[in-house]
């Protein structure tokens, strides 16, 4: 009988930008030796020594970067500083996952259309460092986060995927953000699953999966 080789399936390396404690890269690495799920996480890049995301990568094996402006003479050389650290590791996609600074040309330019971030606020609503509490204070009852493509502007790139979290009375910014993160880090493994295993199609505003 002729031998049928087994089917092995493609893994898709994948960085992870980090610039807080990493729960929602610590939910990516518990996905990411399955080969079924079909991404890798196989480098680590954050802006801060002190990230906690940094740990986490470390505890999982994976090798970690850090490229701190501070030590870059403008934004353009950390631009591009932080486009060679991730392209060491090949990825065929960026995972901005509580990276708290906005990539800039020189980077996007190095990875077209392969940058995604999660953000805690339903986008358009609420972009910047501050989705949870600028939502508070303008007293929605409703908000959640919001999966997106990266383009130039603060947090405008193409949906990927949204989900809502309601707001409860006497929630402060600690609580909230606690319960939306745990919708957020279940629908970042799901969405960064499905855009390495099915693609994304963009047209205009619209990013479609699959
Ligand atoms: C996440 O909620 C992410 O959406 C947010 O930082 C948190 C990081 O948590 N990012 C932003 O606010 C970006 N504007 P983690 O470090 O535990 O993954």
């Amino acid at each position: 009988m002729p031998h049928k080789p087994a089917v092995v399936p493609s893994t898709a390396r994948v960085v992870v930008l980090v610039s807080g404690g990493g729960s929602n890269l610590a939910e990516l690495l518990r996905h990411h030796t399955d080969p079924a799920y079909g991404a890798r996480v196989v480098g680590v890049v954050s802006d801060r020594t002190d990230a906690g995301g940094l740990d986490v990568a470390r505890g999982a094996g994976v090798p970690t970067a850090v490229v701190a402006p501070a030590d870059f003479a403008d934004r353009g050389e950390w631009d591009r500083a932080m486009a060679q650290a991730v392209a060491v590791f090949d990825p065929a996609l960026v995972v901005s996952a509580g990276f708290m600074r906005i990539l800039g040309q020189p980077f996007l330019e190095r990875f077209p259309d392969k940058v995604v971030n999660t953000h805690p606020a339903l986008l358009p609503s609420f972009p910047g460092a501050h989705g949870v509490r600028d939502a508070l204070a303008h007293g929605v009852r409703v908000t959640g986060c919001t999966v997106h493509l990266v383009d130039s502007g603060v947090d405008t790139g193409p949906i990927l995927a949204q989900r809502a979290v309601e707001v409860l009375d006497g929630d402060d910014e600690a609580t909230l953000h606690e319960r939306i993160k745990v919708v957020e880090r279940a629908l970042l493994v799901d969405v960064v699953g499905r855009v390495v295993r099915d693609g994304v199609r963009v047209e205009g505003r619209r990013a479609t999966i699959g």
